[in-house]
């Protein structure tokens, strides 16, 4: 079970990152997204990245008309048939994968893998809306996808040793290092990650502690690139909430509970880097 041709299925932060990956590794790599503005963003956002990247000598012209070469955005999802690898990015909402699995079970030939990028939502589940849930797994990338190294590679109790194969070596030929792990809720790092995070909420919630200090702290004291705080607001405070209801709800226990404050911020429509104000305003640079 070799993979040749790579689909992506979404074009937000993650499935663009996913897609840019596999086309800069050489796979053919067609990526689609819901709408043609959509679409443009996504792939916009690729080629602002890499051409960042050219900017400061970290990536090379050469890496770039690779992937001009091997990416290819539609809005059909037919136009993924023939892909050996679909990966899934889309919004953390089950009914609209259930929708987007089933028709692409119609699309792929039978042998076709399908990973979804979910950090939080089972795996198990999802296989059981296609017909080939030996084939069904999990590709969980970090954000940013291009340089994070980690995949996580999840397996469910159904999923066949030459899937999950064949996905290890397709993460080690974009230069990612694959773990593996179980469907259990948030994989290994969400369930270490979003604890972690939620607790420095807390901290600045209960006063312990500024907003700053906590950051400083684990960035000083302990080496972290980002303090938990701007970590929690770069992945997005909508999404560390979701996570977090999705990890209490399968655990029952209070460490998963999303805290007040993060719910109330949430509410608020601040949900960190994305909508331009969490615990730190991202409109400056630096954010402040
Ligand atoms: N193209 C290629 N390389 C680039 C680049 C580009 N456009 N932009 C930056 N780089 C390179 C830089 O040159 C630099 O390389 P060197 O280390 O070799 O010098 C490296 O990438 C880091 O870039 P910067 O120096 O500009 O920025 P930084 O040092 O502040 O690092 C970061 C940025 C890598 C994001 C770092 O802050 C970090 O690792 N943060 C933690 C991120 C994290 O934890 N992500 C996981 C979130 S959880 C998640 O995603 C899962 C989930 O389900 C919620």
């Amino acid at each position: 079970m070799a993979i040749h041709k790579v689909g992506v299925v979404g074009a937000g932060l993650m499935g663009a990152g996913i897609a840019q990956v596999s086309a800069q590794a050489g796979f053919p790599t067609v990526v689609r997204e819901v709408s043609a503005p959509l679409l443009d963003k996504g792939v916009g956002a690729i080629f602002k990245f890499m051409q960042a990247g050219v900017d400061k000598g970290k990536v090379a012209p050469l890496d770039l008309d690779r992937v001009r070469e091997n990416l290819r955005g539609t809005t059909e999802l037919r136009d993924l048939a023939g892909c050996d690898l679909v990966i899934e990015a889309v919004p953390e909402k089950l009914d609209l994968k259930r929708a987007l699995w089933g028709e692409l079970d119609g699309v792929c030939q039978p042998e076709a893998i399908f990973a979804s990028n979910t950090s939080s939502l089972s795996i198990t589940e999802m296989s059981t809306f296609v017909k080939r849930p030996a084939r069904f797994i999990g590709l969980h990338f970090f954000n940013p996808v291009p340089l994070m190294k980690l995949v996580e590679v999840v397996r469910t109790v159904r999923t066949e040793p030459a899937a999950l194969q064949a996905a290890q070596a397709w993460c080690l030929a974009i230069g990612k290092t694959a773990v593996n792990c179980g469907d259990s809720t948030g994989f290994v790092v969400n369930r270490l990650l979003v604890p972690y995070m939620i607790d420095a909420v807390r901290l600045y919630e209960q006063g312990v502690a500024s907003r700053d200090d906590i950051d400083n702290a684990m960035r000083l004291g302990c080496g972290y690139p980002m303090g938990p705080l701007f970590l929690a607001d770069y992945v997005g405070l909508d999404t560390t909430a979701s996570i977090c209801d999705i990890m209490f709800d399968e655990f029952k226990e209070p460490r998963f509970a999303a805290p007040p404050l993060l719910k109330r911020m949430v509410l608020a429509g601040l949900h960190g880097r994305k909508s331009g104000r969490g615990f730190y305003d991202w409109s400056t640079q630096p954010p402040s």
